[in-house]
């Protein structure tokens, strides 16, 4: 069978430490061009990762207009996700863009229904959901291990983890802030496990406390003056059928967390569960009633799963059998639906009601 003859748009972190090497490890494509507005970037990635049958370009446009390109990996940040994902639709590529899907709601509509219209794949990268310990959550919600869930919470408070590199801190570059960055991953997460997209309102608040204070970040200091977005939000989301998701996401806390990264914790009726670490990606904590006892156990999830390897080899597939990604666009579609809602909440101070 022909190989599908991919191209990656943007040639940062992300492409280089997901999209690139997972594509990588398939044998039924191939990536023939990369694409960067920073030439030397795009020439780099192409020597340090191999890519030796790969064209290099700056223009994304070169991308579209290219024939025999099948699929576009859209990489770049995220004000040009929505014009490099329509441009790409509409030249008839299939796009796994990352996340957020876009900026405003209107607009990951519009591209969800072109590529229906086109017949055409779209995903987008909220990746985290396919840790081994949400994927247990997941099948535990299946089985009715809950009972009737009532509430969600997922968390991820990085103590002092800001991407200081790149345009994260500027609103023009990055169209907002940890809302747009570790938000998606967060607003998704629950409403996956539960599978319930069916948003009935959202109250948000959003802060940029951490701003002034850029020593000891992980990823080394930032610039207080090219900073104007938020590094924290919190958000009570209310679901049509009564379940209320809490969410809190932040790039630079004074906290320290047990477990570092985009955790869930799951309350019913019957039982409640959480992701608990160090190893919170493959160990989920179970409380319910024993023999008349409240009782805790921790279950190490042995099997190996490697969420970005899944997400790349579902989105492929998805391409190869006319099925479906692991994101479907819809979902990711919601989640910007709800980024948006949280915004117009911590400006206005008012519960956003969705239809
Ligand atoms: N799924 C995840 O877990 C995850 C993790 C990190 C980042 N991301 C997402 O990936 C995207 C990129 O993030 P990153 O951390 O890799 O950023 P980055 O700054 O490391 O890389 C972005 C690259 O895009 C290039 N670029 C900018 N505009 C371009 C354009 N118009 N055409 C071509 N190239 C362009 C930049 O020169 C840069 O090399 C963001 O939308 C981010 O939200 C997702």
């Amino acid at each position: 069978m022909k190989k599908l003859n991919v191209a990656v748009i943007g040639t940062g972190v992300i492409a280089t430490t997901k999209h690139i090497p997972c594509l990588l490890n398939r044998d039924d494509v191939k990536i023939v061009a990369i694409c960067d507005i920073d030439k030397e970037k795009a020439e780099k990635a192409k020597a340090d990762l191999g890519l030796t049958d790969a064209y290099v370009c700056t223009d994304y446009n070169q991308i579209c207009k290219d024939p025999d390109i099948d699929v576009v990996q859209v990489c770049t940040p995220n004000p040009s996700h929505y014009p490099i994902t329509m441009a790409a639709l509409k030249a008839g590529k299939h796009v796994h863009c990352e996340k957020p899907l876009a900026l405003t709601y209107k607009d990951a509509r519009e591209m969800v229904d072109t590529a229906k219209e086109l017949g055409l794949k779209l995903t987008s990268g909220t990746q985290w959901r396919y840790n081994p310990a949400p994927m247990k959550m997941k099948q535990m919600v299946k089985d009715g291990v809950f009972g009737d869930i009532y509430y969600v919470k997922s968390s991820q408070l990085r103590p002092r983890r800001l991407p200081a590199y790149g345009v994260y801190t500027s609103k023009a570059g990055n169209g907002g802030g940890v809302l747009l960055d570790g938000g998606p991953h967060s607003i998704d997460l629950p409403m996956w496990l539960t599978d319930n997209y069916d948003v009935k309102s959202v109250y948000g608040v959003t802060f940029d406390k951490m701003k002034n204070f850029p020593e000891g970040n992980d990823l080394g200091p930032w610039d207080p003056n090219n900073f104007d977005v938020e590094d924290t939000a919190f958000a009570m989301i209310t679901m049509k059928n009564g379940m209320t998701i809490y969410m809190e996401t932040a790039w630079a806390t004074n906290l320290q967390q047990s477990a570092i990264g985009v955790v869930a914790e799951i309350g019913g009726n019957k039982a409640g569960a959480d992701m608990v670490g160090p190893g919170f990606e493959n160990h989920v904590r179970t409380t319910k009633i024993v023999d008349g006892k409240l009782t805790t156990t921790t279950e190490k999830i042995e099997e190996p799963v490697n969420m970005n390897q899944y997400d790349i080899d579902h989105w492929i597939e998805a391409i190869k059998n006319d099925g479906e990604p692991a994101v479907l666009p819809e979902q990711a579609a919601t989640v910007v639906r709800v980024i948006e809602a949280i915004y117009e909440s911590a400006r206005t101070g008012k519960v956003v009601f969705f239809d």
